[in-house]
């Protein structure tokens, strides 16, 4: 399997294969993305690092430099797929002079291939410079979770004529600026199948229906990996880690305090008696 570029993701889109994209916040799970027997096309360290791996409570708070701490470990795991890191809230909306040189950091220290950014046409202007200088860029319109104060809450975009409208409009510029491909999150089906249909850039879905080009899903979300009771319309559990390593915890807890654990022969080093001797 070779490395996914963006011209065999512009392939994929003209066969009509869709593209797979799964988040990664480490080098494990960068290793699993990257494995020949579950290959993904994209792997996104997304801002949802945030809530995901940091605990924090919205992906504003987080910062450039965490965000390059995780894409490191991400890049030292991954192989095959392209990798596409998040530019976080507040490290590319100042100037296009910021955000060359935060996106040139990402590029530079972690090594990645390219950066996604939240936004609609306001942000073409960021998107043409980095595209300028050799940066590819992945546009994300939408539901836009760093603006989701203003969004008032995570809620599904665009289902209203004045809102479809806007994101489509949004789309054709960031386009026009160069993206190479588009992040559609949380809009009706057939808007994102329109935009899929009439833009020349691969779209990839996420509560956007199955008439994209790809879709991306949270690694937490698709394993279930943390407590939550709240499971968002467009998100598919395909595993429950969560419980298996629940079950785990509890058996190793259990051989420990019934010293079941470790096996006195079969997990335990053994010392030559007549060292032994000598030494007491
Ligand atoms: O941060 C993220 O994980 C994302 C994907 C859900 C698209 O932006
Ligand atoms: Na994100």
């Amino acid at each position: 399997r070779k490395k996914t570029t963006i011209a065999s993701l512009l392939a994929s889109r003209s066969s009509g294969t869709p593209i797979t994209v799964v988040t990664a916040y480490d080098y494990p799970t960068a290793l699993t993305l990257s494995s020949s027997s579950c290959p993904i096309d994209m792997t996104l360290v997304g801002d949802s690092l945030a809530q995901t791996a940091l605990g924090l409570p919205s992906t504003t708070s987080l910062t450039l430099d965490e965000m390059i701490h995780h894409a490191k470990a991400v890049a030292r795991g991954t192989t095959t797929p392209f990798l596409v890191v998040d530019m976080p809230f507040g490290s590319f909306h100042i100037s296009e002079e910021q955000a060359a040189r935060n996106a040139c950091r990402l590029v530079q220290e972690a090594g990645i291939d390219a950066v996604k950014l939240e936004g609609g046409r306001e942000i073409a202007p960021i998107v043409r410079k980095l595209t300028s200088i050799g940066i590819p860029v992945m546009a994300h319109v939408g539901l836009l979770p760093q603006r989701h104060v203003a969004m008032s809450g995570y809620r599904v975009q665009g289902k209203d004529v004045a809102g479809a409208e806007r994101i489509w409009g949004d789309a054709l510029a960031l386009q026009e600026a160069g993206a190479f491909s588009m992040v559609i999150e949380a809009v009706p089906t057939p808007l994102a199948k329109y935009m899929t249909e009439n833009l020349d850039i691969p779209t990839i879905g996420i509560g956007a229906g199955p008439y994209t080009n790809g879709q991306v899903l949270v690694w937490d979300d698709l394993l279930t990996t943390t407590p939550s009771d709240h499971k968002p319309k467009f998100v598919r559990r395909f595993a429950d880690v969560r419980s298996l390593r629940e079950k785990a915890i509890a058996a190793y807890s259990t051989a420990v305090k019934d010293r079941s654990f470790p096996h006195e022969i079969d997990e335990s080093y053994k010392m030559d008696k007549s060292e032994w001797e000598k030494f007491m």
